[in-house]
């Protein structure tokens, strides 16, 4: 065997060995199920700060078991046997090996446990985002949520702060299964504009995250979970999965809920007075939501409302848009319609999936000749 087959892999294990940062995955004890030095302790918060490998930890801060009780309620713990409870004010941090300029996300569980407004902020300093988590999108009381930053350098620390105030201060949210993924931007297909239109690209996604990961909006921080996208509204949009939901095409696709509350877009390069056929699955998840479902598609100043029909054993259908560019730059935007919820659960929200996004110039000269043989046409009935 020549050496020369050596050298580049030699090579490979050098490069792999300096740029060591974090997996794609749990963070260390992102499950909060290793055990602190001294137990967990059955009855929640000792006496003293808690201990939580691999994590620092600063104000109230508890380890909460499932099955525990707090006033009658039985605390929500999303996976496993243990999460985290953070009081007012508290916050978890740990560090992290990033790589400078990269674009991660990071996804997380958590929980509501009173009844008040409860909000985490989650950062990456400098980049943070506050998390809302007074609507519920799911009746088993908590949610997945990913957030996207780009890494500012090499040594970051990722940081969950309860903002709240309460009366009562061990009133807080429960977070777990904390994960981050590296995000690269697909190239642009040859023809379509749209980066990622397929949503192969996305978030961390746990194989049995059965209720998918909510995309909050990210409208005021550029960098979005989602490679391309933008979500625009204050409500969250929901990434699903192949394993759990129908999709059209791929492992992956958006799910719009909240009508006009979850709005994702992106700005595509286009050519002035150039036209365009906007083509996109249109579809349900398979998650029983109540019909009826359709979606507003925008694209430039164009605005067309459309229909999900199903026929027979389909669960998507391609809808076709025209539109001509004004301008070198052109958002496509989608929304959908209505408010939907399941119909075997009134309190969980839904809507419909939007899939495999493209924009394609109408190319050919004939086809433009005879846009302008219809104007001309429609120009003549108009005079009659
Ligand atoms: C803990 O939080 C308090 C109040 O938010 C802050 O003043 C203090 O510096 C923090 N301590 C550490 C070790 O970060
Ligand atoms: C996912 O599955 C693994 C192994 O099957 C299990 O240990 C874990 O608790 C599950 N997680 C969730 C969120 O259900
Ligand atoms: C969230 O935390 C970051 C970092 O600590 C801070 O810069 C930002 O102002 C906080 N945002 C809110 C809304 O509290
Ligand atoms: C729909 O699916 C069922 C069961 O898979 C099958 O028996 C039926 O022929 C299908 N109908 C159509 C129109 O494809
Ligand atoms: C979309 O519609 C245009 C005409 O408006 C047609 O040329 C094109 O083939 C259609 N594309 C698809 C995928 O249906």
């Amino acid at each position: 065997m020549g050496l020369s087959k050596w050298v580049p892999l030699c090579a490979l294990l050098v490069v792999h060995s300096v740029m060591v940062t974090a997996d794609d995955g749990l963070l260390r004890n992102g499950d909060f199920e290793t055990p602190p030095p001294n137990g967990f302790s059955a009855d929640g918060a000792g006496d003293g700060p808690v201990l939580i490998p691999e994590w620092k930890s600063n104000g109230t801060v508890e380890l909460v078991e499932s099955g525990q009780k707090q006033g009658g309620m039985i605390l929500i713990v999303p996976q496993g046997e243990h999460a985290v409870r953070l009081g007012n004010e508290a916050e978890i941090s740990q560090d992290l090996k990033l790589e400078k300029g990269s674009i991660y996300s990071i996804t997380f569980n958590a929980a509501r446990t009173c009844a008040q407004l409860e909000s985490l902020n989650v950062s990456v300093p400098p980049a943070s985002q506050t998390i809302d988590l007074q609507t519920l999108y799911s009746v088993r009381g908590w949610d997945t949520y990913a957030i996207g930053f780009q890494a500012e350098s090499d040594e970051g620390i990722v940081v969950f702060r309860n903002t709240g105030m309460e009366d009562d201060p061990t009133c807080g949210p429960i977070i777990d299964d904390i994960a981050i993924k590296k995000l690269f931007t697909p190239d642009k297909a040859e023809e379509n504009v749209v980066v990622n239109g397929d949503f192969e690209e996305g978030p961390w996604m746990f194989r049995n995250a059965s209720l998918g990961v909510l995309l909050p909006t990210n409208l005021d921080d550029e960098t979005s979970s989602l490679p391309g996208w933008i979500v625009e509204s204050n409500r969250a949009v929901r990434y699903i999965d192949s394993y759990h939901y129908s999709v059209p095409q791929g492992k992956r696709a958006i799910e719009l809920l909240s009508g006009k509350e979850g709005i994702i877009s992106q700005m595509v390069e286009t050519t002035p007075n150039k036209m365009y056929n906007l083509i996109f699955s249109l579809g349900h998840a398979g998650d029983s939501c109540q019909q009826p479902l359709a979606i507003m598609a925008f694209a430039g100043d164009q605005a067309q409302n459309i229909h999900y029909t199903p026929i027979a054993n389909g669960t998507f259908d391609t809808a076709n848009l025209t539109f001509t560019a004004k301008a070198e730059r052109t958002r496509i935007a989608f929304y959908s319609i209505y408010y939907n919820t399941r119909t075997d659960d009134k309190s969980s929200l839904c809507g419909p999936v939007v899939d495999d996004v493209r924009v394609w110039g109408v190319s050919g000269s004939k086809r433009i000749t005879l846009g302008w043989f219809a104007v001309a046409l429609m120009f003549v009935f108009a005079l009659l």
